[in-house]
């Protein structure tokens, strides 16, 4: 690979100032966090001689140089709160306090991380007999304990979570993380990396408070946790970016997982922009583990200065591609995976045309580090059961976009939490494109879908057909259903639509006009429902 991390420094702070090719401003991010946390192997059995144990391996381990930053301790510091509110560490566990922990970690040139809860009870003391956990979350002393962590122990990390707020005190996502953020930014002045533990995808309002913010439930060491953890996150990409990641949990490489299964859960963490925590114990951590924990050229997706999460473009025969931007938008550099969630081997056969790429194109395996042959039509891999091939992917030439997945789309009003009755939500539809629909589309101004970076090489009528499934009317309905497309703030209409289901996927064409470079699309209905979306096309008028 010719790209080194420090020439990727150097390129982006050049360019980050430079308009490129007229089209956009080129805009480099902070990458997701990389580190060590102490929760998945110890729980909260931690104490200091362990954590500083884990983080001298950090570096004898040699995954200090790859990238491997923090070292987090998550739950089972906690001592008491004192009468005044003050925060108190375990005595026992820490007998020199966060400060002398945090001053160890950073001694090494490494960073701190540090856990606490939104309401009153950490989840330790309801799941993990932690007593110490009553009574030490930051339900009213957010100030202090901000001053403390940040101020007076100096970490440079922290995980929220949600678990006394959740389900002993019933507070608002929104709200309670919005006051806890605040406390913080008035409190410290350096930036702290945030992360918020809601185990759900908690809503768009999440990238404006936190670096990166839990999808999912917990992370085991088990192939169904894993597969599990990457379905939830399929269609979230749209959610991530500009420095703001979608958290998959923290990574169990190195705890008893096959092999092609660590490379899926890594392969698939790094090219999803994940942050990489790793959750082993890093003094014995098997060699085949470490190697693959410390692939550069994987390391590199993660890491890349586009800061993009791969998004699905095919799902065939049990399996999906994902694809994303590295080192230059829309340039004829990609990532690739082949991800064979399956129990069979599944044999992946992708037309370049669905990755945007034509000519002779270069394939790199990224796992294996090593080139493969390159192709001019399609890229064909019998990927193995819970396989995955990261592949690094060169064309000669970037086609321009023709189709654009409804799951794709950043749908404003979307929440993972099912708390908003007929929330818009992802749907599986079996003859759909990619078999995956939105429903609940509408209904409020505010409840569309939008794709930020519709794409046209030289802008100009285009014939847009968007693709849904009817709808009957119900009875209680006052309106029949309805898509009102904006292109760049140009509203089209379209009321007739196909109202038999029966007859599966159905579709409009209209004319539109694109301009040249980037377009915004919204697709919703402000005063009634619309269909559920599947996909639409472009095809420029000749
Ligand atoms: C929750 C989080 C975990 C961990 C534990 C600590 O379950 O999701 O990652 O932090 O709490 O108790």
């Amino acid at each position: 690979m010719k790209n080194t991390n420090l020439k990727k420094c150097f390129t982006a702070s050049l360019l980050g100032i430079i308009a490129l090719g007229g089209y956009a401003q080129v805009n480099y991010v902070e990458p997701p966090i990389m580190g060590w946390s102490s929760w998945n192997t110890y729980r909260v059995n931690i104490n200091e001689e362990l954590i500083k144990k884990q983080a001298d391996a950090m570096i004898s381990q040699g995954l200090d140089k790859v990238g491997y930053h923090f070292i987090n301790i998550d739950d089972g510091f906690f001592g008491f709160r004192d009468e005044k509110g003050i925060l108190h560490t375990h005595p026992q566990r820490f007998p020199n306090g966060m400060k002398g922990i945090a001053d160890y970690i950073h001694s090494l040139g490494l960073k701190a991380g540090i856990y606490s809860e939104a309401g009153a009870n950490t989840c330790g003391s309801l799941w993990d007999g932690d007593k110490n956990g009553v009574g030490v979350g930051l339900y009213g002393f957010e100030h202090q304990d901000a001053n403390l962590f940040f101020n007076e122990w100096g970490f440079d990390f922290i995980k929220i979570d949600y678990c006394g707020a959740g389900q002993q005190l019933d507070l608002e996502e929104q709200e309670r993380y919005t006051e806890i953020v605040n406390a913080i930014r008035e409190v410290c002045p350096r930036n702290i990396s945030l992360n918020i533990c809601r185990w759900a995808y908690p809503g768009t309002w999440v990238s404006s408070l936190a670096h990166s913010w839990r999808i999912s439930g917990d992370i085991n060491p088990s192939w169904e946790s894993v597969k599990y953890i990457i379905d939830k996150n399929l269609y979230l990409s749209a959610f991530a970016g500009n420095g703001h990641y979608n958290d998959m949990d923290m990574l169990e490489i190195g705890r008893g997982l096959k092999p092609e299964e660590e490379e899926t859960h890594f392969g698939m963490w790094c090219i999803m922009s994940s942050p990489l925590l790793i959750g082993c114990d890093l003094t014995a951590i098997p060699a085949s583990s470490l190697q693959l924990l410390k692939n550069k050229e994987l390391i590199a997706l993660n890491q890349d200065l586009l800061g993009l999460q791969a998004y699905v473009v095919q799902h065939e025969h049990g399996g999906y591609v994902l694809v994303k931007d590295i080192e230059e938008k829309r340039g004829t550099i990609r990532a690739v995976a082949l991800y064979n969630p399956t129990e069979e081997t599944c044999s992946f056969r992708v037309p370049l045309s669905v990755l945007e790429l034509e000519g002779t194109t270069r394939i790199r395996d990224l796992v294996k580090q090593k080139d493969e042959r390159s192709v001019t039509d399609f890229i064909q891999f019998d990927v193995l059961p819970h396989g995955t091939k990261i592949l690094r992917v060169e064309g000669e030439r970037r086609m321009e976009p023709t189709r654009y997945e409804a799951e794709q789309a950043y749908l404003n009003q979307f929440d993972d939490l099912a708390k908003r009755k007929r929330g818009i939500a992802f749907m599986p539809f079996e003859t759909a494109s990619g078999g995956m629909t939105i429903t609940n589309l509408g209904g409020h101004k505010d409840n569309y879908a939008q794709w930020n970076e519709v794409f046209s090489e030289q802008g100009g009528p285009y014939q847009m057909t968007v693709q849904y499934i009817p709808a009957e009317k119900k009875e209680r309905e006052i309106s029949d259903r309805r898509l009102e497309v904006t292109v760049n703030g140009n509203m089209t209409v379209v009321d007739k639509l196909e109202t038999d289901r029966s007859k599966g996927v159905a579709q409009t064409t209209f004319t539109v006009n694109l301009q040249k470079g980037y377009n915004v699309i919204r697709i919703g209905s402000r005063f009634s429902w619309s269909p559920d979306l599947d996909c639409f096309t472009l095809t420029p008028v000749k």
